[in-house]
């Protein structure tokens, strides 16, 4: 009888789906943030954050469930697999870069063919029509640069007041809004949000136009590759009217 797989067997096969990747290809995706040298230097944090991140989530989620994951790449890889191998969920996984998820899945099906887990190179908002989910994750998605450059200069404060572009902030903000309102419709209630600190406001003003209310976890795990601390968004029931005399 064998026995059943524990975290060390998830960064294990973690670790040799990391060894079949195309490290060049991944380069080139990642270029704005320095190309294979940045990845050299960040490939260890993957299995240790990641590692951390996938133990952290799975005390938040019910074994069986399922997750839509908005933009998940190399850095939620493990984390992934731990919802898959450990919890026996289903995880809808989805990627703007197809180029990314071309290289994760050629990975997955060297190294782990029995896993059922895939990179979808399609919009979140679409991925798995009809399906709602318990779980959304969604790490760095709010604040990337190459979507948002207005919005990111300003999650991360990189930009002066008297510096930004308010049409281009307006605009971006309505896409960024209807965005957040297309992936919250999409979360079961009660349901649980994997987000970065800097992007929970996208959820938290979702959750208050749909009366949810909403838990906030206290402790945040550093991302392998962004770097941006992400925690836990407990999301309930729509809130129930008073009644009134
Ligand atoms: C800055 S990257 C973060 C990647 C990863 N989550 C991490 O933390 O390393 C943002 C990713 O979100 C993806 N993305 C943006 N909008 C998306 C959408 N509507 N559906 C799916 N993926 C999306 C982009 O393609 C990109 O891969």
């Amino acid at each position: 009888m064998t026995a059943p797989p524990d975290w060390k067997d998830v960064l294990r096969i973690a670790g040799r789906v990391l060894e079949h990747l195309d490290w060049r290809v991944l380069g080139d995706v990642y270029f704005h943030w320095g190309g294979e040298a940045f990845w050299s230097e960040r490939r260890p944090r993957v299995l240790d954050l990641g590692g951390e991140l996938g133990r952290r989530l799975l005390r938040e989620l019910p074994p069986g469930g399922s997750s839509l994951w908005v933009g998940a790449g190399v850095a939620e890889l493990p984390v992934l697999l731990g919802e898959v191998l450990l919890h026996g969920r289903s995880v809808v996984a989805t990627n703007l870069r197809a180029e990314e998820c071309r290289v994760l899945d050629a990975g997955l099906r060297a190294a782990a063919p029995q896993v059922a887990l895939q990179f979808s190179p399609e919009d979140a908002r679409v991925a798995a029509p009809a399906r709602t989910f318990d779980h959304l994750g969604c790490i760095s998605v709010f604040t990337d640069p190459e979507s948002w450059p207005v919005l990111s200069d300003v999650a991360y404060g990189r930009i002066a007041p008297v510096q930004i572009d308010v049409d281009r902030f307006v605009a971006e903000r309505q896409a960024a809004r209807e965005l957040a309102a297309a992936l919250f419709a999409r979360l079961q209630r009660p349901g649980v949000v994997t987000t970065s600190a800097e992007e929970a406001a996208w959820f938290l003003e979702q959750a208050e136009l749909a009366g949810a209310a909403v838990e906030a976890t206290d402790d945040l795990v550093d991302t392998a590759v962004v770097g941006d601390p992400v925690g836990f968004l407990r999301v309930g029931g729509a809130a129930t009217e008073s009644a009134s005399g």
